[in-house]
């Protein structure tokens, strides 16, 4: 057993009915080790209401600092690092002249491994512990970044990028060498290879993961389903309504569907951990949809606000009861920090807000994107939160990393005022150590 003291922000309330946050000034942090030797979180609370409890516990003291949750980011695409800050008119052309041509570079296993190690060490640095992210159409791509994950002890999601057409030839989807030159059943049958090999191993998950409806076949969607319904647990990560060309393209190459979201519904890959990035443009009886299959969406604002694509309706979202989360959607989104993309989803909640009267408080901002983003991948109670049973997966934060957030954060007189100076003015430089949860009984560098 361990302790940590300093302040400590979490959510009291599993699974997480409402945002609301707790900062304890002076709390303490209890980990120990669960039945399957994973460090988790055993109490959590004031520091002089659970000392005499634990007074035989080694306790380390981060004055001044504040404990909160790991970030959970749920959609990004390792191999787009290099994408970030990539000028388009929009989605389609900034996907032809630099998403594609730099995920071809994926099929090297070498290249992969660099970035798939740089890309886990900037979600570290930037306070992200969980995330689901796209690999490429390329099996070496997501060998990659499993192995460079698992180094780390991250809960990690990943899968194969499907894509059977309208994309440059040596990005679909390759047939088995010397095999049957089936490119969308070789899709399928590497997708439950990689399954098998890594969906449940140490922290890591498996995501069937058609990039989009537009660049796969029916075969290959029919064929995701299938397989989603032979491993109902492992998860599923797609894009939808983003962008109203993407749009009209995916309406004209699926019209027996109702709209483009239900083109999904129809092949089976609406359900509970399934993650749909964008959900722009959608109507009513999609939100619905989403509702009624347990299906989540990946609310992206640095993205869409980069790429021009739109704004998320949190006011139609949080009308019918739909499920979503956080993400970065590097490299659309042009930044990792948890920060970044809570301000912008703050400026997307102000543009909603002269319609709704409604705005995004910061409980509710960091909410979605720690418990709330956990609840759209169905962790909560696991990640993103700090309650008993939890993964011991958290940030340090430092106040006082910048002369201006020293300066301001003193100022601040509540929570609300606090949480949103460091949405308002952090970055990397506020998050001052990522903590792993660590698998106490494989792992000697515990102590
Ligand atoms: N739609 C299909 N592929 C992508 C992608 O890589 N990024 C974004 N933002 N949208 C997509
Ligand atoms: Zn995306």
């Amino acid at each position: 057993m361990k302790a940590y003291r300093a302040a400590i922000l979490y959510f009291p309330e599993t699974p997480s009915a409402s945002s609301a946050a707790v900062l304890e000034s002076d709390g303490l942090l209890v980990l120990c080790a669960n039945a399957q030797g994973r460090q988790v979180v055993q109490a959590v609370g004031a520091y002089r209401d659970l000392q005499p409890r634990f007074a035989h516990v080694p306790v380390t003291h981060w004055a001044g600092r504040i404990i909160a949750p790991g970030f959970v980011d749920v959609h990004s695409h390792y191999p787009q690092t290099n994408v970030i800050g990539s000028p388009a008119a929009g989605l389609l052309p900034w996907l032809e002249n630099y998403t594609f041509p730099e995920e071809k570079r994926f099929l090297s296993l070498e290249y992969a491994a660099q970035a798939a190690r740089f890309f886990i060490a900037e979600l570290l640095r930037h306070g992200v512990t969980t995330a689901l992210t796209f690999a490429t159409s390329h099996p070496a791509s997501v060998e990659a970044m499993f192995q460079a994950a698992q180094a780390q002890h991250m809960r990690l999601i990943t899968g194969l990028c499907l894509m059977d057409r309208h994309a440059p030839a040596d990005l679909l989807n390759q047939p088995a060498q010397g095999g049957k030159p089936d490119a969308t059943a070789q899709s399928l049958v590497d997708s439950e290879a990689l399954l098998r090999r890594w969906h449940g191993v140490d922290r890591l998950g498996y995501a069937i993961t058609p990039r989009f409806a537009p660049t796969s076949s029916e075969a290959q969607l029919r064929g995701a389903g299938e397989l989603a319904a032979r491993y109902p647990d492992v998860w599923i990560q797609s894009h939808v309504a983003e962008n109203l060309a993407e749009i009209a393209w995916a309406r004209a190459l699926f019209p027996a569907s109702r709209s483009y979201l239900s083109t999904y519904a129809d092949f089976g890959l609406l359900r509970a951990r399934a993650v749909f990035a964008h959900c722009i443009h959608l109507d009513d009886e999609d939100r619905a949809l989403m509702l009624q299959t347990g299906a989540a969406a990946a609310v992206c604002p640095t993205s869409n606000l980069f790429l021009g694509s739109g704004f998320f309706d949190y006011a139609k979202a949080d009308a019918v009861g739909m499920t979503y989360g956080l993400a970065s959607d590097v490299g659309g989104g042009t930044s990792f920090s948890p920060f970044h993309t809570m301000l912008a989803a703050y400026f997307v909640g102000r543009e909603g807000q002269t319609k709704a009267g409604l705005s995004l408080s910061p409980q509710h901002l960091w909410w979605q994107h720690t418990a709330g983003a956990a609840q759209a991948l169905g962790l909560d109670g696991v990640v993103g939160n700090l309650l008993p049973g939890c993964e011991a997966d958290f940030v340090v934060l430092n106040p006082q990393a910048t002369p201006l957030l020293a300066r301001k954060t003193a100022l601040a007189n509540s929570l609300d005022e606090l949480l949103f100076d460091m949405i308002v003015l952090g970055d990397d430089r506020l998050v001052e150590k990522t903590i792993i949860s660590q698998d106490i009984l494989a792992s000697s560098a515990y102590e």
